[in-house]
Order: C-alpha cells, then sequence, then structure tokens
C-alpha cells in the first residue's frame, strides 16, 4: 500500500520539494493551500506536480477543513509546514504571526490526536527560536536554551513546547525539525538571500540600479532546502519521535553572501549596494550555527549542497529567468 503523506504549506519552498521527493518516493500526496486573491501567486512552485498531488484549499486556523481532511484520508504522515514565515513581517502582524504559527499548531495537532493518531507528525520548528542564545563553542545546538528575537520566533517556541507536550502525554509520534535557515531558486525574494541574488541579476542586465539592505553583519547558517526537505522525511521515518537540529555547521554574515554574488557576477558593491533602517528589524538576531551531530549520527543525515553552488544554482536561476522574458 501506499504511503500518504499530508503536507500544509504544500505551496511553499520546502513543501514544494517535500512533494516532489514523496512523489518520488511512491508516496500519495496530499497538501493544504490558503486562499488568496492573485491565484497565480498560489500555486506557482506546484505547477509542473499538478496531476500528481491533491492539493485543497484549508487553513491553520479554521478548524473544520483540518478535522475533515484528516479524517478522510487517513495520513500516515503528516507534515506542518504551514506559517508565517517571515521574521521581520512577524513585528508588524504579531498577533497574526502568534495565531498562525502557534494556536495553528495546536489546531492541527488536535485534529492528528482526534482523527489519526497513529500517523506521525512533524513540526517545522525553526533556529529563530534561539534568538540570544550561543553554546560556548559558538554553536546551537537541541540542548541549547531558547531566547526568541521576533515575534515568530516566540511563537515557533510554543509550537516546539506543544509538540513535545503532545508526544509525551498522549504518546504520539510527533517530531520537531529546528532548521536553520535554508534557500533555493523557489525561496521567496523577500528572503535576504534570494533578494540579494534576484536583484543583482537585475543590476548585472541593467533592469535595476540599487540593492537596499538592512543589518549585513548579521551571521546565518544557510543550507538548500532540497537537503533539509529530505532531513523532514528521515525525521519520521526513525525509529521514535524527537527533537533534531538541522543545519550545515557553517555561518557567513550577510555581507559575505553579498560579496560572493557580487563578485560573481562582476558588479561593483559600493556603486549599488545602500543600507536602509527600514529594513532593520526591532530586535536582530545576530548569530546561528547549528551542530547537526545528532542528526548525522542517528539519521545519517548530511547536507549536499555546498553554500556556494547553492547561490550559483540561485544566480543561474534568475538569470535565466529574466533572460527569457
Ligand atoms: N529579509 C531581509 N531583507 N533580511 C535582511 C535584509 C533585507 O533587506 N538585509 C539584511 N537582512 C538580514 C536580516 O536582518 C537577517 O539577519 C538575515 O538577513 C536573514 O534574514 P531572512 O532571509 O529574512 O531570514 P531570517 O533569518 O530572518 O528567517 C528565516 O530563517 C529562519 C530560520 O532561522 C526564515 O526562513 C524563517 O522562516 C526561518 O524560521
Amino acid at each position: 500500500m501506499k504511503k500518504i503523506a499530508f503536507i500544509t504549506g504544500i505551496a511553499g519552498q520546502d513543501g514544494s520539494y517535500l512533494a516532489e521527493s514523496l512523489i518520488k518516493k511512491n508516496y500519495k500526496v496530499y497538501g493544504i493551500i490558503r486562499r488568496n486573491s492573485v491565484i497565480e501567486h498560489q500555486k506557482s512552485r506546484l505547477d509542473h506536480l499538478n496531476n500528481k498531488i491533491n492539493v485543497s484549499y484549508g487553513d491553520l486556523l479554521n478548524e473544520s477543513s483540518l478535522h475533515n481532511l484528516l479524517r478522510k484520508i487517513k495520513p500516515h504522515e503528516i507534515y506542518n509546514l504551514a506559517a508565517q514565515s517571515h521574521v521581520k513581517i512577524s513585528f508588524e502582524i504579531p498577533q497574526f504571526t502568534i495565531k498562525t504559527n502557534a494556536l495553528g499548531v495546536v489546531n492541527i495537532l488536535e485534529a492528528y490526536r482526534l482523527n489519526c493518531p497513529k500517523a506521525k507528525f512533524y513540526q517545522a520548528s525553526s533556529s529563530e527560536m534561539f534568538g540570544r542564545s550561543v553554546d560556548k563553542d559558538g554553536y546551537q545546538r537541541e540542548t541549547t536554551p531558547f531566547q526568541p528575537t521576533s515575534p515568530y520566533g516566540c511563537a515557533k517556541v510554543f509550537a516546539f513546547n506543544i509538540v513535545k507536550h503532545y508526544r509525551i502525554a498522549y504518546k504520539l509520534f510527533a517530531s520537531n525539525g529546528i532548521l536553520f535557515n535554508h534557500e533555493s531558486p523557489r525561496r521567496g525574494s523577500n528572503f535576504v538571500t534570494n533578494k540579494v541574488v534576484k536583484t543583482a541579476v537585475k543590476i548585472k542586465l541593467g533592469l535595476e540600479k540599487k540593492l537596499e539592505l538592512g543589518n549585513i553583519h548579521a551571521f546565518r547558517d544557510w543550507g538548500h532546502s532540497k537537503d533539509y526537505v529530505e532531513a523532514m522525511r528521515l525525521i519520521l521515518n526513525y525509529k521514535k519521535a524527537d527533537d533534531w537540529v538541522i543545519a550545515t555547521g557553517q555561518t557567513r554574515s550577510v555581507k559575505q553572501m553579498t560579496d560572493y554574488v557580487f563578485n560573481k557576477l562582476r558588479l561593483n558593491k559600493k556603486k549599488h549596494i545602500f543600507i536602509n533602517k527600514k529594513y532593520f528589524r526591532p530586535e536582530e538576531l545576530k548569530y546561528l550555527r547549528g551542530d547537526s551531530s545528532k542528526a548525522k549520527k542517528y539519521l545519517k543525515w548530511k547536507p549536499k549542497y555546498k553554500f556556494e553552488k547553492m547561490l550559483d544554482e540561485m544566480i543561474d536561476f534568475w538569470m535565466d529567468y529574466y533572460e527569457r522574458s
């Protein structure tokens, strides 16, 4: 019998790569998307999977849709990837972010517990939960305390804890993947990597003149989304539910990432890059570097993509996009 997977956030970067990967592994894939007034924006990452997945409208805040679907499809694996995923925007819409990213998780956990408790549940937890906290050796790992620095991070800490609580209280297979930043050509272009790459390519092609950035001295541990969705599947196929850090173990500043892209395209940084206060956050998360030794040891997971190869792939994607249009 085919395994059945249910993905919330299936239209996002990770959701679309995960759906592709599970189809290749012969899963039957279901997912929900939220209604949006511009239909083209909604399913563009899924168009190529049109007849291979089953997508319906739903929302983490619309409990009946979750109960109905889970009762009907009885999935073996549930991947909760839906979220208001932009950290800076979470300062502008804190209530909505907390409703979706915290209360929304309770809603899907309840739908899971009451309709298909034998399923396995994956929660998209985030390195943003670590916030100000770094271990003495300069890494964050499963034992590092959480000190979130944004409404997004606070909501994700709540979600992490409630998933763990459901695991213990109801003996459910509910796991957290604590994923550090992960990018790809499918990344939304208001996240910093894709913003930098897309704008730099436009500058190169004479379609844009400047790139405005916020805090370029923040450090992030950037991996590739394709590698990270593999980790999600391994997490649910491990013998027991647990919490897992998924990261590359390398950290770079936004400035270093931008330098790489501008050097690759032979662009003059001084001429095109400007700092604009509007991209700063009320509190900045300054430094992330994950230690994923536990995932390497027990899940046998390790990232395949190198940082430079990932950025090259993004550059090629946008070059190709603008040269064709
Ligand atoms: N978005 C953005 N735009 N970020 C900028 C800019 C800019 O113009 N200029 C500097 N930055 C800095 C941000 O201040 C932050 O320190 C860093 O670039 C990365 O920002 P984002 O790419 O927006 O990602 P994030 O780290 O805030 O959040 C992402 O990673 C989390 C995992 O740690 C998101 O994917 C979250 O959903 C995810 O949980």
